[in-house]
């Protein structure tokens, strides 16, 4: 897989060097580069911004750094790659949210590049450029809040996909079980001392089914412990709550 993030802050991609990210760079499991947006600016002071048209406060990304960016970019990865086509995200609060599903999609795509805005946003040109030129465009939200830049979606995402890239994470199992997979939230896990006194003098025992050495009760278990979970902490994943999946998809009359 090849992932290309264009940022005005090529430094903050950084952590993207280590743990299980870095080493499936090492690898060779995800090509990944990172560009620095000025080097597609012409002026001495490498411009990249200007005030709204129409006024207000900050500032908007000028379209023509982005369209030299993604031409220069795309040329560099076909090369690579040959005749495949992008996938081009735009980390922004008013996207489509992120999930574990977009995640699971994305592991399967052989290029994506991610587009970090700053300041008030882009031009909205730049979109219907990339949409005129034949690329495919998505925007997707980390959540409802607001980041200083895409930057930080970047290393949220690309952690959620890359580890979902065959033979990045070494036990392929622990994918499996894990909270969101299934739609649910994982079950609670505990590890030896199956007795454990903590600091404040309290005995704390691990549940006992999980010494009993029978999986078929201890798979049972879990299941509900799962289910009591996300019931608890997240209802509309259940479609209990009235706003979930299953029940608010119909008409409403
Ligand atoms: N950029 C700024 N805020 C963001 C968010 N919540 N999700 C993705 N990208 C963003």
């Amino acid at each position: 897989m090849r992932i290309d993030v264009l940022t005005l802050f090529p430094e903050y991609l950084a952590p993207l060097e280590l743990s299980l990210i870095g080493k499936a760079r090492r690898d060779g499991r995800v090509d990944l580069q990172v560009h620095d947006l000025r080097e597609w600016t012409h002026d001495r002071h490498r411009t990249v911004d200007d005030t709204p048209l129409g006024g207000g406060a900050g500032m908007v990304m000028k379209p023509e750094p982005w369209a030299e960016a993604f031409a220069g970019v795309r040329a560099a990865g076909q090369e690579a790659l040959g005749d495949v086509e992008p996938l081009v995200v735009f980390p922004n609060p008013a996207g489509v949210p992120f999930a574990q599903d977009t995640a699971q999609e994305w592991s399967q795509r052989t290029w994506i590049i991610f587009a970090c805005g700053r300041y008030e946003g882009i031009d909205e040109r730049v979109y219907e450029h990339l949409a005129d030129s034949g690329y495919e465009v998505a925007l997707s939200s980390l959540g409802d809040y607001v980041l200083n830049g895409g930057e930080v979606a970047v290393l949220a995402i690309t952690e959620a996909v890359v580890r979902l890239v065959p033979g990045v994470v070494g036990n392929a199992e622990s994918l499996v079980e894990e909270s969101h997979s299934d739609g649910l939230l994982e079950y609670p896990l505990y590890t030896r001392p199956a007795t454990w006194t903590d600091p404040i003098g309290v005995v704390r025992e691990a549940p006992s089914i999980l010494l009993s050495g029978d999986h078929g009760k201890i798979a049972a278990w879990r299941r509900e412990q799962s289910v009591q979970r996300t019931g608890e902490r997240r209802p509309d994943l259940l479609g209990t709550d009235g706003n979930g999946a299953g029940e608010a998809d119909g008409p409403t009359t």
